[in-house]
């Protein structure tokens, strides 16, 4: 039986690697590069899923440590899924900011609030209103 992927929180990650890995993700497949490093340089948490050194998994969590935190990008890749990593990510992750007054995720699919929901999640009343800048400029 393979081991698990090992679990590590800001543990090093080439941004190449973490490109390749967002190639599985609509939303984040044309990150280049130079974007990744900047990203995880202002990024609080990270995770990542390694198995046998190579990279499966990753999700990560902005925040100011009070009040907010935001979790996103959680992907694993597609030989992964289905074996529990997902969740173990994002418990790795929540656990960082248990302190933190409301931690936040959006998605487009409302059927992951059953990922979702053993680390707590519930679906948000209210509405959410979105801006992005570089394709809407006022
Ligand atoms: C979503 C994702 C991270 C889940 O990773 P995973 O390792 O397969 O997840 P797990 O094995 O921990 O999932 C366990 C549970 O979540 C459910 N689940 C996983 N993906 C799901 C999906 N897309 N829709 C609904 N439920 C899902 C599983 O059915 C399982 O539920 P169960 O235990 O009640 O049977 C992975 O499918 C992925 O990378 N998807 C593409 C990127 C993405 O959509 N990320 C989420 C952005 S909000």
């Amino acid at each position: 039986m393979p081991l698990p992927p090992r679990l590590k929180v800001n543990g090093p990650i080439p941004a190449r690697e973490l490109v390749a890995l967002f190639q599985h993700a609509p939303w984040a497949s044309r990150r280049t590069p130079a974007q990744v490093r900047r990203m995880l340089a202002n990024t609080e948490w990270h995770v990542t899923a390694r198995t046998n050194g190579r990279l499966v998994g990753f999700g990560r969590v902005i925040t100011d440590g009070v009040f907010r935190a935001l979790l996103d990008d959680v992907i694993v890749e597609p030989a992964s899924r289905g074996f529990g990593l997902g969740r173990r990510m994002v418990a790795h992750l929540v656990r960082r900011v248990r302190h933190v007054e409301e931690i936040m995720l959006t998605t487009g699919h409302v059927g992951l609030l059953r990922f979702y929901a053993p680390a707590g999640f519930t679906r948000a009343r209210g509405h959410t209103f979105k801006c992005h800048p570089l394709r809407s400029r006022p």
